[in-house]
């Protein structure tokens, strides 16, 4: 007889599927809610859509009966313990959209029943948990640290990085009240090994926007080296291979086309939108915001002079992008700076295509693109290749080769471009 409690997971994403089959993993029975059919027709069928879940694992696991998707929220009845792990985007004027998070929670009070434990795992402003779900989950009645239980644990999850498992990674946990808290650490204990509690669920909504604020900070920093480097005929990355070998007090950041994922062009808005509301300025926050999304434009810009050396024009020229995903060996285009620069090439009216080993179609700007297929005659057929994604899979090498120039943006060259005077980095 099992006796772990059941969990019941609220959004089976990059997040919400990964911790479901970690609960499995270790003998709980989880109950994954999800608004899209879609999504869980194919995970009953076996079928995972997260590159860090393998089909087998998941499959085994409903097969077993050990997980159980559905639409339908009443199943969290049977749950002690109820992760909410739905998206929290931006909205166009950059303010955060909580409507994914407000009707999880509506949802969630209806379904709630006296001793369960509802910890969300979403990245919200600071005070969030305590101003906007701990009303909703009380209006039918029940008082938290005593009916039930409410806390905030930041998910850090890195998708695609194999150096550090979604179980390795320590879990912050704040409740509302220290009973919240106990019974939140408590519901986590089987899963990992390490928890930082802090006092109240403020301090863990902060502590995840401080991570993600210190790295778009440190990109936008490095970024703007980047520019200011080019000027005056500097190798950045010679000079961050250099600082890096400072053993204390530096930690290296790269210069590349632009933030994406989900996360670090994200969450920091979260923060200084919030920070507007005390009156607090948030100046580094907007200052990287600025110089980060102007990346796309710079690289377009520094491609449409390399074409202009060799006496082309942009307009009309072939240019080939290699990598369309936010980040190296993964699928996720959510925010990926390749949509700017494929925007932007796109407006110059160059003849561009691409390629990704992970994306093999996508919709943009009123067109469907397909990854074309990398051959060494269509590599020698471009005025210019542009590096975005530095996935592994590739040979630069061969590459280089072909084609008739490079454009590196991630320093994936950074092994074979003394052997080649076609490859110009960023
Ligand atoms: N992706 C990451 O690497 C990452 C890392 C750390 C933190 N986070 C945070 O975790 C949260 C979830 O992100 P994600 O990347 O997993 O998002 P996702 O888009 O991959 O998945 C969210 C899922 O929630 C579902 N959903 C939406 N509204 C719902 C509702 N009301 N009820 C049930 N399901 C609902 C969607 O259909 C989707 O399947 C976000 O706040 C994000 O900022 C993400």
């Amino acid at each position: 007889m099992n006796d772990q409690p059941t969990v019941g997971v609220v959004g089976l994403g990059y997040v919400g599927l990964p911790l479901s089959m970690l609960f499995c993993e270790v003998g709980h029975h989880v109950i994954g809610v999800d608004v899209n059919p879609d999504a869980v027709q194919r995970l009953i069928s076996g079928q995972s859509y997260i590159e860090d879940v393998e089909s087998s694992v998941l499959k085994q696991h409903i097969d077993s009966g050990a997980f159980r998707p559905t639409t339908d929220y009443d199943n969290l009845k049977d749950a002690q313990i109820i992760s909410i792990c739905v998206p929290t985007p931006l909205r166009k004027s950059k303010d955060p959209d909580m409507a994914y998070v407000a009707n999880a929670a509506e949802t969630i009070a209806e379904v709630l029943v006296a001793g369960q434990t509802v910890i969300l795992e979403s990245t919200v402003y600071p005070g969030a948990t305590e101003e906007l779900i701990l009303p909703i989950l009380s209006k039918n009645g029940l008082e938290v640290g005593k009916d039930f239980y409410l806390a905030f644990s930041p998910e850090r999850v890195d998708p695609g990085n194999t150096q550090f498992s979604i179980r390795e990674i320590p879990k912050v946990i704040g409740g509302i009240t220290p009973q919240c808290t106990e019974k939140a650490v408590e519901a986590y204990q089987s899963i990992f090994p390490k928890v930082s509690t802090v006092k109240s669920t403020k301090e863990a909504e902060m502590a995840k926007l401080l991570e993600n604020t210190f790295r778009s900070v440190n990109i936008g920093l490095i970024n703007e080296l980047a520019l200011v480097a080019h000027k005056m005929d500097i190798d950045i990355w010679e000079v961050i291979e250099a600082a890096s070998t400072k053993p204390f007090g530096f930690m290296p950041f790269y210069p590349g086309p632009g933030l994406g994922g989900h996360c670090i062009p994200v969450d920091p808005f979260y923060l200084s939108w919030k920070a507007k509301m005390v009156a607090a300025e948030t100046g580094f926050i907007e200052l990287a915001g600025r110089v980060n999304a102007n990346m796309p434009l710079h690289v377009v810009d520094r491609l449409s002079r390399l074409l202009n050396d060799r006496g082309k024009p942009i307009n009309g020229s072939k240019v080939l992008v290699l990598g369309v995903a936010y980040k190296r060996d993964v699928s996720d285009m959510r925010e990926s700076p390749a949509l700017d620069v494929l925007g932007l090439l796109h407006q110059s009216k160059a003849d561009v295509s691409y390629h990704d080993p992970f994306v093999s179609q996508f919709d943009y700007l009123d067109q469907t693109w397909n990854s074309v297929k990398l051959s060494e005659s269509l590599i020698a057929e471009q005025d210019c290749v542009v590096i975005l994604t530095d996935h592994t899979h590739y040979d630069y090498e061969r590459i280089a080769k072909h084609a008739s120039q490079v454009f590196d943006t991630r320093n994936a060259t950074k092994n074979i471009r003394s052997q080649f005077d076609n490859i110009e980095v960023l």
